[in-house]
């Protein structure tokens, strides 16, 4: 399944987004040709404009990937802000390094290279702002751990809610079911939690955003 709006509104809005940094468009192109999934470019502008306005002193990304979105981040934050971001694909580790290195902005991104759901217990201080995108299996234990380690008040953001289309979808293709049942089971839960606030929009693949009260 594609994009959740019309195509035709979908070409109408791409036309607003005026990305023009030449790294991240080499670094769209390379994750189109490489089939490496990053934030689409809708969800990648709220995104930017949530931390933005969050000014978070502290973020903590679940999900490097190339540091598409690392970087993204990075580039709205004031000075003496960092974002903490993890990945376990060695492959992506060395891309990520790389593109951050290019980005000029590694005093500002800092990689852990490991499994989150190892990484994360082991972290002490806490995050003004979350960004979770890792493996859909890991998203309920890295969503308690982010609820512990977000502060009061910071800002939890979640991608692939919608996950590709399927978690609304009637029938959903054989090898799509389970994450499906796993997204569906995680909106369940991240849209119930007493001590934050949340929506889920149709941007992208789903953004959720929460609120912690
Ligand atoms: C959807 S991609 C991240 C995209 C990135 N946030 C962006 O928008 O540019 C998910 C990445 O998370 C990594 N990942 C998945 N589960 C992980 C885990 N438990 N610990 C660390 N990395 C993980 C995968 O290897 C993959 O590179």
């Amino acid at each position: 399944m594609s994009s959740i709006l019309l195509a035709s509104q979908f070409k109408y809005l791409e036309k607003f987004r005026n990305e023009s940094d030449p790294l991240l468009l080499e670094m769209e192109s390379f994750a189109k040709e490489k089939s490496i999934p990053i934030l689409s470019r809708d969800s990648a502008e709220l995104l930017e404009l949530l931390v933005n306005i969050c000014s978070p002193k502290r973020v903590l990304e679940l999900g490097t990937a190339i540091a598409y979105s690392s970087i993204r981040i990075a580039r709205n934050l004031k000075k003496k802000s960092v974002v903490h971001t993890i990945e376990k694909s060695e492959d992506n580790i060395v891309k990520a390094k790389e593109n951050i290195s290019k980005s000029g902005l590694h005093d500002k991104i800092i990689l852990y290279a490991g499994n989150a759901l190892e990484i994360v217990p082991r972290l002490d201080k806490k995050y003004d702002f979350i960004f979770l995108d890792a493996d859909k299996n890991d998203y309920k234990k890295l969503f308690d751990y982010s609820m512990i380690l977000l502060k009061k008040g910071g800002i939890l953001f979640v991608d692939n809610l919608l996950w590709h289309g399927y978690a609304a979808a009637k029938t959903v293709p054989k090898n799509y079911r389970s994450s499906a049942k796993i997204i569906r089971e995680f909106n369940e839960i991240f849209s119930s939690q007493p001590n934050l606030k949340t929506t889920i929009l149709s941007v992208g693949d789903g953004i959720g955003i929460g609120v912690k009260e």
